[in-house]
């Protein structure tokens, strides 16, 4: 949540931190600004809303300098306002400062910093960095920068630059990202590489309580203390490119029709013939083999590629899975010890729940494998295996190919584990494999169906428009689901909220008699997952019965299935035939499109949701 950006070097700093935020937005929109060194002093201007907004005023601002910072807000402490806005700047001007985090006490540090006289222009827990800079400062930004940050506690990604030290950019970072781009005559901050990708892909990774000291051409990272902390330096595999829209309208509906190029590089990076292979796993086979649990730990998406985790890994290895929030895991006391292997999912790879809950994994004896999708990160780090999705820059805030790229781990970890634990034979494993490759065919045909300018989905989401506005707003959602698909039900659902704000909730279809089916009349829509599966029967009866009640239902079917039209559903949404097993990864795909299509009918902003950020870094 918040992004930042700091550019040191011999260009225009301006146009860099604008560039940079226009990346970055995904981490939150709510106001945006930045601080260029200029060589009457630090310049600041900040808007309130999106980036767009603060671009537009710099056209007159005229902004000269090579140093600078730069922040796009999601709003914690203080509202969306321009004065609640980064750059904070010290009481004199000379000092500005961008964070994302939260310091936690705040209060207290406010409290006697305008004892001694500071003057505060904002509600924000930010600017007491400013000003303890300012208390601090003796000639030498870096030390004051250090002083300051012994006394806060709290999460911080922070870059400061000062009018005393035009050619000095300062970040420092403690549980919020913050990697460090590495260029020729110039170097950069940034809370995620995106930003960066355009101008270098040498980067450091920040460790926390790590300070920098970067200028045009040096780098160096001390810890608090100021001792000096070698740093390796890695490269980038993500190209600019990836963090383009290419011709699609939204960066969501292009992630979208990425997913079978994802899935397939999946499948080539991983698998030798049928043998499955995770480099970069850093848990040995030998302790692989002796877990006799599995706890699945992950947030929002994450967390239903982990519940689907659930089936995919009890059905394939016949040891217990359980799948939590990461929310909830942290706080009640997880029953995790040695016997368990925890798998955290984290496309973001810096959800703070998320790695709450590694720590007290690791705290409990457990051992961790993350699975995350951006290298570096803090759970990636933090955990002590890690395989990568290499699902490429997700910009969208609603996670699709993550998702997909997600559940494509933790299918092909089944089969590595069952082989390694001999409950999955070299055939049987081959066998996977070749379902496993014409599940991401059969996605490529499907999403071929939606190529075109009309399609079926969009016509249906257009329905449900014409049919909200006639009955003054009253229809809403159910989706329903069973067994492999009912994490998917779940998912359909938090699609659609997210980027349409209409009510949608998830059911395991089972469950409709025991509560949820008292609110079937003419208004509800049910989205049902009614491919050809061991529960299908189960499904269509579950259909009738809505259907008896007046509910108005989206079937998703099977290829060629004309049972459920004779239960007079009245939409159908077909998907080719694949193996149960794999579905879900097909089955997801016409409910993030139908989610997709609706915000794009209501006209909302779709990949930028109101009030969400991309990458949750507060709890
Ligand atoms: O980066 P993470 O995978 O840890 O993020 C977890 C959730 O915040 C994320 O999946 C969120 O639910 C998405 N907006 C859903 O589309």
């Amino acid at each position: 949540m918040c992004g930042i950006v700091g550019y040191v070097g011999d260009k225009e700093a301006a146009g860099i931190l604008i560039d940079g935020l226009k990346r970055l937005e995904y981490r939150g929109y709510d106001s945006a600004g930045l601080a260029v060194v200029q060589p009457k002093g630090i310049k600041v201007v900040k808007k309130r809303g999106k980036v767009g907004i603060l671009d537009e005023s710099l056209k007159k601002a005229k902004l000269k300098g090579g140093t600078g910072c730069s922040h796009t807000r999601w709003a914690t402490h203080g509202i969306p306002s321009k004065e609640n806005a980064h750059p904070h700047l010290s009481c004199d001007g000379k000092i500005a400062v961008v964070h994302n985090g939260i310091i936690e006490n705040f209060h207290a540090l406010r409290d006697s910093l305008i004892k001694e006289g500071h003057k505060f222009r904002s509600q924000t827990d930010t600017e007491v960095i400013v000003h303890l800079i300012e208390k601090f400062y003796r000639g030498d930004l870096g030390i004051a920068t250090r002083r300051a940050l012994k006394l806060v506690r709290g999460a911080y990604a922070i870059a400061v630059v000062s009018s005393n030290e035009p050619g000095r950019l300062i970040g420092a970072r403690c549980d919020s990202p913050l990697v460090v781009g590495i260029g020729k005559g110039e170097n950069f901050l940034a809370s995620d590489a995106p930003a960066i990708l355009a101008y270098t892909k040498k980067v450091i990774y920040l460790g926390n309580f790590e300070i920098v000291s970067l200028t045009k051409d040096s780098v160096k990272v001390t810890d608090l203390s100021g001792k000096e902390i070698p740093k390796e330096t890695s490269r980038i595999t993500w190209d600019a490119e990836q963090a383009k829209k290419s011709g699609y309208p939204h960066f969501m509906l292009k992630e979208i029709f990425e997913q079978p190029q994802v899935l397939r590089g999946i499948l080539d990076e991983r698998l030798k013939k049928a043998r499955v292979s995770f480099q970069e796993l850093k848990i040995s086979g030998a302790e692989l083999k002796k877990f006799k649990q599995i706890a699945i730990v992950a947030c929002g998406t994450a967390y239903h590629a982990g519940f689907t985790g659930k089936y995919i890994l009890e059905e394939k290895l016949r040891v217990p899975v359980w799948v939590d929030t990461s929310s909830e895991f942290r706080y009640r006391g997880p029953i995790v010890g040695k016997s368990t292997l925890v798998i955290v999912i984290s496309q973001s790879g810096e959800t703070a729940d998320t790695l709450a809950g590694l720590r007290e994994a690791k705290a409990r004896g457990a051992k961790v494998l993350a699975i995350c999708n951006v290298l570096g990160s803090s759970i990636a780090r933090e955990a002590d295996g890690v395989i990568y999705t290499h699902a490429g820059p997700e910009i969208a805030v609603a996670s699709t190919k993550a998702y997909t790229a997600q559940m494509a781990i933790l299918y092909l970890l089944a089969i590595y584990l069952g082989k390694l634990r001999n409950v999955i034979s070299s055939k049987d494993a081959e066998k996977l494999v070749v379902q496993f490759k014409e599940t991401v065919a059969a996605m490529r045909l499907l999403l071929g169906r939606y190529k075109k300018k009309r399609n079926t989905i969009a016509t249906y989401a257009k329905a449900f428009r014409s049919y909200y506005l006639k009955h003054k707003e009253k229809g809403f959602f159910l989706y329903l689901g069973r067994n492999i698909n009912y994490p998917n039900a779940l998912e359909g659902a938090l699609k659609l909220k997210e980027i349409s704000y209409i009510s949608a909730e998830g059911y395991p279809a089972g469950e409709m008699k025991h509560g949820p089916i008292a609110l079937i009349d003419e208004n509800p829509w049910v989205v049902a997952i009614a491919t050809r599966s061991r529960v299908y029967e189960k499904m269509v009866s579950n259909i009738e019965e809505i259907k008896a009640r007046g509910g108005i239902v989206i079937a998703i079917v099977t290829d060629g299935d004309k049972e459920i039209e004779r239960q007079g559903v009245n939409y159908v949404i077909e998907v080719p035939v694949v193996e149960e097993f794999f579905s879900p990864l097909l089955v997801v795909v016409p409910l993030q499109l139908f989610a997709y299509y609706m915000a794009r009918e209501f006209g909302y902003d779709i990949d930028q949701p109101r009030n969400l950020a991309k990458s949750v870094t507060v709890e």
